[in-house]
């Protein structure tokens, strides 16, 4: 198992992970878009040379005056017969790291609220709280806890 930064190449790979885990999918733009811009940010798992779990990640960084930059995770997810490994923890705390060192006040997601799996990692392990109830975030009309973390700048 080998976790790094994603790169240009590993983005089909990623795509075809979104899709077998997530209803909310992307465009290959889109992915390319968060990876040309801010390619420090977004990590794989890969193993074999298959990518078997990612994080897509962004800044925010022309946010309202009273809002500092932040970062913005827009995807993550491990395929089923790799979950409860850490790998979404490691993902997501790479992905922290490099953040802060762009400067950011905080990290902020969406999340279904019936998502066990993602609120216990966001929540439980990782310190997130919930900063907002977005109703009817999604498009099928489930609603959406606005989840941030403050980010420890050395
Ligand atoms: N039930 C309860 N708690 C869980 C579960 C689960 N099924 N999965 C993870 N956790 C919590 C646990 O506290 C776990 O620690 P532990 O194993 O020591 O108890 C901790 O999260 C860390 O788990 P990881 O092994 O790092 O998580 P994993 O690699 O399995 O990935 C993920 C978790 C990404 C949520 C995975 O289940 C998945 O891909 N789900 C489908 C896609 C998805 O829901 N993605 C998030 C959508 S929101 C967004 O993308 C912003």
């Amino acid at each position: 198992m080998n976790i790094r930064r994603a790169k240009i190449e590993d983005l089909p790979g990623m795509q075809a992970c979104n899709l077998r885990n997530l209803p909310e999918n992307y465009s290959m733009k889109y992915y390319l878009y968060h990876c040309a811009t801010w390619p420090s940010i977004s990590y794989v798992a890969e193993d074999k040379g298959r990518i078997v779990g990612y994080i897509l990640a962004k800044m925010e960084e022309e946010t309202a005056e009273a809002e500092q930059p932040h970062g913005h995770v827009t995807s993550i997810s491990v395929l089923r017969s790799y979950r409860r490994l850490g790998i979404a923890k490691k993902l997501m705390l790479l992905s922290q790291e490099s953040m802060a060192s762009h400067r950011a006040s905080h990290v902020a997601l969406h999340v279904r609220k019936s998502n066990r799996a993602a609120l216990s990692l966001y929540r439980d392990t990782l310190g997130f709280e919930v900063h907002d109830i977005e109703q009817k975030y999604y498009a099928d009309g489930e609603d959406a806890y606005a989840m941030r973390l403050t980010l420890k700048h050395d």
